[in-house]
């Protein structure tokens, strides 16, 4: 036995699945997705074969002849779900599984009509980053083992599908179901499998963009993302020709667990980001940013996340700053650079959590999930692109991309690949502290800006009794007011937090991240006039990025805030995703509650 990948039973002495073809029908009564998986193999194949699923129950598998195989489902591990495997007799090069999920795939959220924004129609959406595919269909899931993609669903006839795929039909049934027939050519991880239905309709805003979403959401959303082509001419002038033909992007129901998810040709979006102002840019540029550094090339495994996310970090920040300018970006780097630090500060106790490479057998992805491979990753690539320069770096980015298209690679393939392009650039830069070592480096780059430096300093001031005036504040838009908020002082008096409230209503602003930064500090410092607002925030949305401090600032907080952070959690948990529920039950546990 030789896993290739710490979050996946797939062996290395066994092929890899190359195609799948699935065959599902949504059931929404029942919570339930069933069908049938054909997985195609690198070779035709005799012997026995490890998938991933978890809480899955399987039917029956086939070989290529129709002939019925032995299978068991190995006890659950829980964090890696159930090993299925397969006894293959003869040699074969596909075998087809019938299967179907449970109501508590953690993949899948299933809504009720009352938890949707027209009301009228039941919803279904997946989250399969970083390890949940498993909960949809068997499969090796391992961002190692991409795969080509068909998928037809059956669904109820007022219901309509999207995918992470190319949409080919609708077919009407004769019993008043339809099914949606989809192909996706290219391949891709198992966690970039997507798939949303419900009520949804769509608008054009662009050559090779629509927004999708319940009809009563859409017209906002076509606003609000009104300038992604030109987001994504700006990305192909840095990384190269966006390789997969339509970036259309879907706006979740609230409960969404993220801002964003990559989700190849149909980038899922929070609807958090609907403000009516378009300032949303960083999180689409940041989805965008992935079809290149995320989905062209993958991470091989979780140990290598930052190739993901450090890389797309940095790919959205040149984007933004080639929409918007030095200034905006410098702001943005800014946020990122205090949310490390708070990270770090974070992971006092656990530093290996704070290197770039990281060891995360026998740890749950989802559970560590922290800003360090975005925000240290950014920093990395930042510095080495300071020390070549601009032009030699973006080169070395844009080779980088062709060499390992539609490739999962590992951080040592990185280094050599960087070593080879960039002679000596180890005699100048410490790769093996960046990588491998834990904190931040000491020649990392700290953000500095004229407004930056502004803003940190009025929010120091902010102590010394300094409050803000009109003049100060003339020229700001959200970003301005969140990093403000994020450098004030953790720990504020009741008279300043209401001094603040009143003259801002920060805890009902419409800009999320503003009225959480402000709730969070609410909550720290126990302030109770805000905890209506709070207990509404927590009913409104569940976000991860919101959930988290929300809970943590009360669970930190006194015996009133912590009771009412259990209560919160009891009413609000059946509306959060299954991931969401799992982020939060840990924090209360933490706490002993
Ligand atoms: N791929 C991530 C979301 C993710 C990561 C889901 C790991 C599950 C496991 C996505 O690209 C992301 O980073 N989203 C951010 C957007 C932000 C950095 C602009 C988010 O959701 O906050
Ligand atoms: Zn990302």
């Amino acid at each position: 036995m030789a896993p290739v990948d710490p979050h996946s039973y797939t062996d290395s002495l066994q092929p890899l699945t190359t195609h799948v073809a699935l065959s599902l029908s949504l059931d929404f009564q029942s919570r339930s997705i069933s069908g049938t998986a054909t997985l195609t193999l690198t070779r035709p194949y005799k012997g026995q074969l490890f998938l991933d699923t978890r809480d899955l129950r399987v039917h029956q598998a086939l070989d290529s002849e129709g002939r019925s195989l032995r299978f068991s489902l190995d006890l659950e591990d829980s964090i890696l779900g159930s090993r299925l495997v397969i006894d293959l007799p003869v040699e074969t090069p596909w075998i087809v599984v019938s299967y179907s999920t449970s109501p508590h795939a953690s993949a899948l959220q299933w809504l009720e009509p009352s938890q949707t924004a027209g009301g009228n129609q039941p919803y279904v959406f997946t989250q399969c980053q970083a390890i949940h595919a498993r909960s949809v269909f068997p499969c090796q899931d391992t961002p190692v083992a991409r795969v080509k993609y068909t998928a037809d669903v059956e669904v109820p006839g007022d219901t309509r599908v999207v995918m992470s795929a190319a949409h080919l039909e609708r077919v009407s049934l004769d019993s008043g179901r339809a099914v949606e027939r989809f192909v996706m050519n290219q391949a891709i991880p198992p966690y970039l499998f997507a798939l949303a239905a419900g009520d949804i309709v769509h608008e054009e805003i662009g050559p090779r963009t629509r927004v999708y979403a319940e009809p009563s959401v859409v017209k906002a959303a076509a606003y609000e993302f009104a300038n992604t082509e030109a987001t994504i001419t700006h990305a192909e002038a840095l990384f190269g020709p966006y390789e997969w033909e339509r970036f259309d992007v879907l706006v979740m129901p609230p409960s969404f667990p993220y801002g964003g998810m990559e989700n190849p040709r149909m980038v899922f979006l929070t609807p958090t980001l609907i403000v009516g102002d378009r300032s949303a840019v960083e999180v689409v540029a940041h989805e965008l940013a992935h079809s290149w550094t995320g989905n062209l090339i993958s991470n091989a495994t979780a140990n290598d996340f930052w190739l993901n996310e450090g890389f797309t970090t940095y790919a959205e920040r040149r984007i933004v700053e080639a929409e918007q300018g030095k200034d905006r970006v410098e702001l943005q780097i800014g946020l990122g650079w205090s949310g490390l630090k708070e990270e770090v500060g974070r992971f006092k106790d656990k530093p290996q959590f704070t290197k770039l490479k990281t060891d995360l057998k026998g740890v749950d992805p989802d559970e560590i999930y922290s800003r360090v491979p975005y925000e240290k990753g950014f920093h990395f690539l930042r510095r080495l692109e300071s020390q070549v320069g601009r032009p030699k770096f973006d080169k070395f980015l844009k080779e980088y991309i062709a060499e390992f298209q539609f490739q999962s690679i590992d951080t040592e393939t990185f280094l050599a690949f960087l070593k080879e392009r960039i002679p000596g650039i180890g005699d100048e830069v410490d790769l093996d502290k960046w990588i491998y070592g834990e904190g931040i480096p000491v020649d990392a780059l700290e953000p500095r800006s004229e407004i930056l430096d502004k803003i940190l300093e009025l929010a120091a001031q902010f102590e010394s009794g300094r409050q803000l005036m009109d003049a100060d504040t003339q020229n700001w838009q959200a970003q301005e007011w969140i990093v403000y908020l994020d450098n004030l002082p953790k720990k504020l008096s009741s008279k300043q937090i209401s001094m603040l409230d009143d003259s801002f209503h920060f805890s009902r602003s419409k800009n999320w991240e503003i009225r959480v930064i402000f709730l969070t500090i609410a909550a720290h410092c126990d302030y109770k006039p805000c905890f209506p607002a709070i207990e509404d925030a927590l009913h409104s949305v569940g976000r991860i990025k919101y959930l988290r401090p929300l809970y943590a600032g009360l669970l930190e907080s006194s015996p009133e805030a912590k009771q009412l952070a259990k209560r919160v959690f009891s009413d609000a948990k059946p509306k959060y995703h299954p991931i969401a529920q799992s982020v939060v039950q840990g924090l209360l546990t933490q706490a002993g509650l």
